[in-house]
C-alpha cells in the first residue's frame, strides 16, 4: 500500500495531519520542519532576497526543497500552491508573477490559512489569496492555472493519485506541476511506516519514487519528468528535527514513555482507526518495543534513513 496509514481512513489521516500543523502554527511544535528555517531555506535554493522579502512569519521551515527554483515562474502567470502553509512559496511566487499575475494557496488547516493571510497582508500582496480546502478536491476552476507548485505536502496525502489528477484538472494545457517532496527508494520498515508521528513528520506517508512518477503519468502528465533527488539529510541538514522527531517519537511511544490516547493527535498519537491499545506502532510492532530493541533484532535504521530522499520534480500537462 503506497499510503500506508490510509486504508479507509483518509478522513482520519486528514484530521491528524491538520491538528499537527495547527499546533505547528500556534506553538512551533516539531512535526515536519527544520530547526533553522532561514539557513535551511538558503541551502534548499531560496535566495536570501526572497527569504527576507517575505519575512519570518511565512517561512516556518516546513518545506523539503524549493519548487520555484525549477518552476521558472514568469510575470503575469497564475500560480497555485498545494498545501500553502503560512504562505512562504505563495509569497515568493507573488514576487515572480508581479502585479499582473495571481497566486492561490490551498491548505486544509484553518490556522495555516489565517497565518498566510496575515503574512500576505503584511507585505501588501493583494493578488494572493488563500483558500481553505483539500488538495484532493481543489477549490479551483478547471484549466485556470499556469503553474502548480507544492512543497513537502503530497507525502501527507492519503490519496496521492487524486492529488495529481486534481493538479492536472486545474492546469491549462502546457501548464506545469513543480513539486518538492519526500520520496523513498525502498519501503520503510513497518515500525516507521505505521507510525503516525513519522507520517505527520513527512516520512511514513512518502511514496516510492517509481510509484510517485507512475501516479503523475496516470494523471496525464508527460512521460519525461525533470527530476532531481538528494538525500533528505543532505537537503535538510543532519540535525533536522523532521526525521529526528519522528524517530524519537517512535522510540518514545513504543517504549511506553508516552501514553497516547485515541483522541490525541500530537506527534505521538496512535494511527487513525487503530484501537488506543495498539499504541502508535501498529499491529506488527508490540507496545513496549523501542527503536533500539528493533534495531538489535532486525532493523538497520541507517539503511532506512538512506532510502529517504528529497525530490524535485517538474512535469507538464500535454
Ligand atoms: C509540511 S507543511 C508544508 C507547508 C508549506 N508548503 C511550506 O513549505 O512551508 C504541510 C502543509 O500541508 C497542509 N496539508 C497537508 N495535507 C493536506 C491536504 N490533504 N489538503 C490540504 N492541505 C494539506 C498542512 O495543513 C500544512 O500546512
Amino acid at each position: 500500500m503506497t499510503d500506508r496509514l490510509a486504508g479507509d481512513s483518509g478522513a482520519a489521516i486528514h484530521d491528524a495531519v491538520r491538528e499537527a500543523y495547527a499546533e505547528r502554527v500556534v506553538d512551533g511544535g516539531s512535526c515536519c520542519g527544520s530547526a533553522d528555517p532561514v539557513s535551511v531555506a538558503e541551502q534548499m535554493g531560496y535566495s536570501k532576497e526572497d527569504i527576507d522579502a517575505v519575512g519570518d512569519g511565512a517561512n516556518l521551515g516546513l518545506g523539503c526543497g524549493a519548487p520555484l527554483a525549477m518552476a521558472a515562474v514568469s510575470e503575469g502567470e497564475t500560480v497555485l500552491d498545494l498545501g500553502s502553509g503560512a504562505g512562504f512559496d505563495a509569497l515568493i511566487s507573488w514576487r515572480a508573477v508581479g502585479p499582473t499575475g495571481r497566486v492561490i494557496g490551498v491548505d486544509m488547516t484553518p490556522e495555516m490559512i489565517a497565518k498566510a493571510r496575515e503574512n500576505a497582508e503584511r507585505v501588501g500582496a493583494d493578488n494572493v489569496e488563500f483558500r481553505e480546502g483539500l488538495i484532493e478536491a481543489l477549490p479551483v476552476e478547471d484549466e485556470s492555472v499556469d503553474v502548480v507548485i507544492s512543497n513537502c505536502v503530497i507525502n501527507l496525502s492519503p490519496d496521492k493519485s487524486t492529488v495529481f489528477k486534481e493538479a492536472y484538472r486545474v492546469l491549462r494545457p502546457g501548464g506545469r506541476l513543480a513539486v518538492s517532496d519526500i520520496v523513498l527508494t525502498k519501503p520503510l520498515p513497518p515500525i516507521v511506516a505505521k507510525n503516525l508521528a513519522a507520517y505527520v513528520g513527512c516520512i511514513a506517508g512518502a511514496a516510492l519514487m517509481d510509484d510517485y512518477l507512475a501516479m503523475m503519468r496516470d494523471a496525464g502528465f508527460d512521460e519525461e519528468p525533470r527530476v532531481e533527488m538528494k538525500s533528505a539529510f543532505e537537503v535538510l541538514g543532519g540535525d533536522d528535527p523532521m526525521v529526528k522527531a519522528a524517530l524519537d517519537a517512535i522510540g518514545g511511544c513504543c517504549s511506553g514513555d508516552a501514553q497516547p490516547t485515541a483522541s490525541s493527535t500530537d506527534c505521538c498519537s496512535p494511527a487513525p482507526q487503530q484501537p488506543a491499545s495498539s499504541g502508535c506502532c501498529g499491529d506488527d510492532v508490540p507496545a513496549g518495543t523501542s527503536v533500539a530493541d528493533v534495531a538489535e533484532e532486525e532493523l538497520d535504521l541507517s539503511e532506512a534513513v538512506n532510502s529517504i530522499f528529497s525530490a524535485q520534480i517538474v512535469v507538464t500537462k500535454r
